[in-house]
């Protein structure tokens, strides 16, 4: 079997860098491209040749240059998976009641978790192979779904990931007209014990915290049976269907 080339952006996220592991657990990949603000320091990735790190800023520019890069090199990832998304910063809580939201909040949340995911989307359209398979997995939430929201609050988290589906479903009708090839997913890795949910794992039982291992064999399982239609999937770790 020809190997592939598979890329993570967005891949100092804990989920991340298990599903770089697992990539390569696979042994179908010959290259893992790893995009990320700064430089990886997870030793059991830098210390295999089978990943190639690149710092990226997720400007458009620097996000063309990435892939010119991975492209000219003679690679042709056909595995992506964006990681992209924040729910809180040294600066920033999620929002639990009105007062709480700010406008410079709002820009930045949207900022991470819906613009950048898209800006990459659209530099891929003119990349990925019109030949041969791809999947783009990009990680969303359950929480933005507008039917399942029953609890409020959040409300740049929320919206964002409501938003980043939005962009992702307009971009799937573009990609099904112009590269048939490409399927786009909306994952929802479930609530998995990272930077990003320790704030808020108290309410949740132990046992429904997933390790980012378990998340990410979950989602490469989900990304390797999806069938190429055309169609956004907005799913969760099982493969359940989320409501929009
Ligand atoms: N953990 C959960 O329970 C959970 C639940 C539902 C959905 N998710 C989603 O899963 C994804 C990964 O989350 P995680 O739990 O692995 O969190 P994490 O370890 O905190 O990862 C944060 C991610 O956001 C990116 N990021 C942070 N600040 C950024 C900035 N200023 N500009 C651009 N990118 C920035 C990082 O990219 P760099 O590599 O470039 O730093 C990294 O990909 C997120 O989209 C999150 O919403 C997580």
């Amino acid at each position: 079997m020809n190997k592939q080339e598979a890329l993570v952006i967005g891949a100092s996220s804990d989920i991340g860098q298990s599903v770089a592991s697992a990539l390569k657990e696979t042994e179908e990949f010959d290259n893992i491209h790893l995009v990320s603000r700064k430089p990886i320091t997870n030793t059991s990735l830098l210390n295999s040749s089978i990943f190639r790190t690149y710092i990226c800023d997720n400007k458009e520019v620097s996000i063309r240059r990435v892939l010119q890069e991975i492209y000219i090199a003679g690679s042709a990832p056909c595995s992506i998976v964006i990681c992209n998304g924040i729910l809180h910063s040294n600066k920033i809580s999620p929002e639990r009641r009105l007062e709480q939201i700010s406008a410079s909040s709002l820009e930045k949340i949207f900022r991470i978790n819906a613009i950048i995911p898209i800006l990459w989307l659209s530099e891929l359209i003119n990349h990925l192979s019109g030949t041969s398979p791809s999947v783009v997995a990009v990680l969303s939430a359950r929480v933005g779904s507008i039917t399942d929201n029953k609890l409020g609050g959040w409300y740049s988290y929320r919206a964002s990931k409501s938003a980043l589906n939005m962009l992702l479903k307009t971009a799937a009708i573009e990609y099904s007209r112009r590269n048939r090839m490409v399927k786009l997913l909306s994952l929802h890795p479930g609530t998995v014990d990272t930077k990003l949910s320790k704030p808020f794992q108290r309410s949740i039982p132990k046992e429904q915290i997933f390790t980012p291992d378990y998340a990410a064999s979950r989602l490469l399982k989900i990304m390797k049976s999806i069938s190429h239609d055309g169609e956004l999937d907005y799913l969760d770790w099982e493969g359940k269907e989320i409501p929009w």
